[in-house]
C-alpha cells in the first residue's frame, strides 16, 4: 500500500503578542494562575489588517515556495473563524498565492477537530490519486469575552500542510480512534464574534472524549500505548495536555510522563510533551492549527524522530474527536528549522492591555464597507471591505 501522510508543514502567526503575566496583574489574577495553572506565557492577537485568510496565507507561502504546486489540485481551509458564511475563506488564499484554477477549494468546520477532518480527507483523495497532492491550511482567531475565564487562552496561528504519497515527513497510519457526542461545552453562535463556552464542561467533554477515541483505536487495531514513542494533544491551553497525558496514563496503565514545563521532573516515559508544547505556549489556543502547531514544535525541537510513532489527539469541541497515529520518515529534520518559527514568534509586536483591549472590542467582521489600518508585517493583508465584500492585497 503506498505510503500516505504529511509531506512538509510550516506555521505562521498574528503581528501582535499579549503577556500573560500583564493580562493577569491588569485584571488582579496571580500571574501564576496562567503560567502554571494553564501553562501559557503569551498570547498572539492580530493586527486590524490580519485574519484567517492572511495567516493561513502567510503559512502556505513558504511551503508551496519549497515543493512548487505539481499535483495540487485541492485546497482544504479548515477554520472554525469563517470570514464568510458561504464563500471558502482558500478561494480567496488561491488568489493571493497565484495558484491555478483547477484546484477545488473549500472550507471544513467543526471546531477545533477541523483540521484533523481535512487530513483525513486528504488523505483520501491522495489514496485514489497518488499522483495528486492535497493543500490543507488550518488557521483560526480564537476570541472569548473579555474578563472571561477563557480570556487567557485565546490566540491566533495557522499550519499549512501538504499531503502526498511518499511523504517526507509523517506516514498516516490507517487505523484511527473516533468519537462524537452532541454537547454544549464550547460553541460560536453565528450573531457573536466571541465563543461561548463552559469551561470546566468542556475540560471534561475533551478528557471523555479522549478516553472514547482511545478505546475506539483500540478496537480498530491501533497501536498500545508502549508502541507510541510520542503523543501530540490539541493545546486550547498547554496545561490540558498535562491532564490528556495524565487520563491516558489512567486508562492505558501506560508509565508516560507527565511532566509539562521546561525542567520538571519526568514522572515516566518522555514521549514529548513539553517539546511539543513549546509553540502552543506563546501562541495561545489556535483552534484548528493546535495540534499541528504541537507537531510543528515537537518535529522542530525533537532529533531523535526518524521512524519513530507519533499519537496525535484531536478534540474539537461540540464534540468531535480523532486519535490517529503516524510514522515519521527518515530526514524529516531536512524540513525543520527551529529558527523560522522562534523568529515569527520573537517578530511579533507586543501590546499594552490597554492597546489589546482596544483591539477586541473593535468591531470585528462586519461587512461595512471600510478601508483597514496597514499594520502588519505579515505578506498578506486584509485591505478592508468594498461592495460588501473582503479585499486582500499582497503586502
Ligand atoms: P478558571 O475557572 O478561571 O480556572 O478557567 P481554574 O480555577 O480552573 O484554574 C485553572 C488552573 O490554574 C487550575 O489548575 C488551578 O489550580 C490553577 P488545574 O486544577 O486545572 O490543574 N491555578 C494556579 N496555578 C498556579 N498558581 C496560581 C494558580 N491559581 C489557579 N496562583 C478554564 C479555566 C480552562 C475553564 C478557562 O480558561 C476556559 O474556560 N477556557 C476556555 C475553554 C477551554 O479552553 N477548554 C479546554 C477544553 S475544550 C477544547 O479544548 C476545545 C476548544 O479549543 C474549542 C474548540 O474545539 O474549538 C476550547
Amino acid at each position: 500500500m503506498t505510503a500516505i501522510g504529511i509531506h512538509d508543514l510550516e506555521m505562521a502567526t498574528g503581528h501582535h503578542v499579549v503577556d500573560l503575566a500583564e493580562l493577569a496583574e491588569s485584571t488582579g489574577v496571580a500571574p501564576g494562575k496562567y503560567i502554571l495553572g494553564l501553562g501559557q506565557s503569551q498570547m498572539s492577537v492580530l493586527a486590524p489588517d490580519e485574519d484567517i485568510v492572511t495567516m493561513g496565507a502567510a503559512a502556505a507561502k513558504p511551503l508551496l515556495e519549497r515543493n512548487g504546486t505539481e499535483g495540487l489540485r485541492t485546497l482544504l481551509f479548515a477554520t472554525e473563524s469563517g470570514v464568510d458564511q458561504s464563500k471558502a475563506a482558500g478561494v480567496a488564499v488561491l488568489d493571493l498565492l497565484g495558484l491555478p484554477s483547477n484546484i477545488r477549494v473549500v472550507e471544513m468546520k467543526q471546531a477545533c477537530y477541523g483540521g484533523t477532518a481535512a487530513l483525513q480527507a486528504a488523505v483520501g483523495i491522495v489514496a485514489r490519486s497518488p499522483q495528486e497532492r492535497v493543500l490543507v491550511i488550518t488557521s483560526d482567531n480564537a476570541r472569548y469575552e473579555l474578563d472571561s475565564p477563557g480570556e487567557p487562552t485565546q490566540g491566533a496561528g495557522a499550519v499549512a500542510f501538504l499531503v502526498s504519497a511518499d511523504p517526507a515527513v509523517l506516514e498516516i497510519e490507517p487505523a484511527s480512534g473516533i468519537s462524537t457526542t452532541d454537547v454544549d461545552d464550547f460553541w460560536r453562535p453565528n450573531d457573536s464574534t466571541t465563543a461561548v463556552v463552559d469551561g470546566h464542561l468542556s475540560v471534561g467533554a475533551y478528557l471523555d472524549a479522549l478516553t472514547d477515541a482511545w478505546n475506539d483505536l483500540q478496537a480498530h487495531g491501533g497501536p498500545s500505548v508502549e508502541d507510541i514513542d510520542r503523543i501530540l494533544y490539541h493545546q486550547p491551553y498547554t496545561k490540558m495536555a498535562k491532564k490528556a497525558q495524565q487520563r491516558l496514563r489512567e486508562i492505558t496503565g501506560g508509565q508516560i510522563s507527565t511532566a509539562l514545563n521546561p525542567g520538571d521532573e519526568p514522572d515516566g516515559r518522555d514521549t514529548g510533551l513539553e517539546t511539543s508544547s513549546r509553540y502552543n505556549r506563546r501562541l495561545g489556543n489556535s483552534y484548528t492549527a493546535s495540534v499541528y502547531s504541537a507537531l510543528v514544535s515537537l518535529l522542530d525541537y525533537d532529533p531523535g524522530l526518524e521512524g519513530r510513532r507519533i499519537g496525535i489527539f484531536s478534540y474539537g469541541s461540540g464534540c468531535v474527536s480523532e486519535f490517529l497515529t503516524g510514522i515519521v520518515k527518515p530526514g524529516y529534520l531536512e524540513r525543520r528549522n527551529p529558527h523560522r518559527s522562534e523568529n515569527l514568534l520573537d517578530a511579533r509586536e507586543p501590546v499594552d492591555i490597554p492597546t489589546y483591549r482596544s483591539l477586541h472590542t473593535a468591531p470585528h467582521g462586519t461587512s461595512e464597507d471600510q478601508v483597514t489600518p496597514r499594520v502588519t508585517s505579515g505578506p498578506f493583508r486584509f485591505a478592508g471591505v468594498t461592495g460588501r465584500a473582503r479585499r486582500y492585497e499582497t503586502c
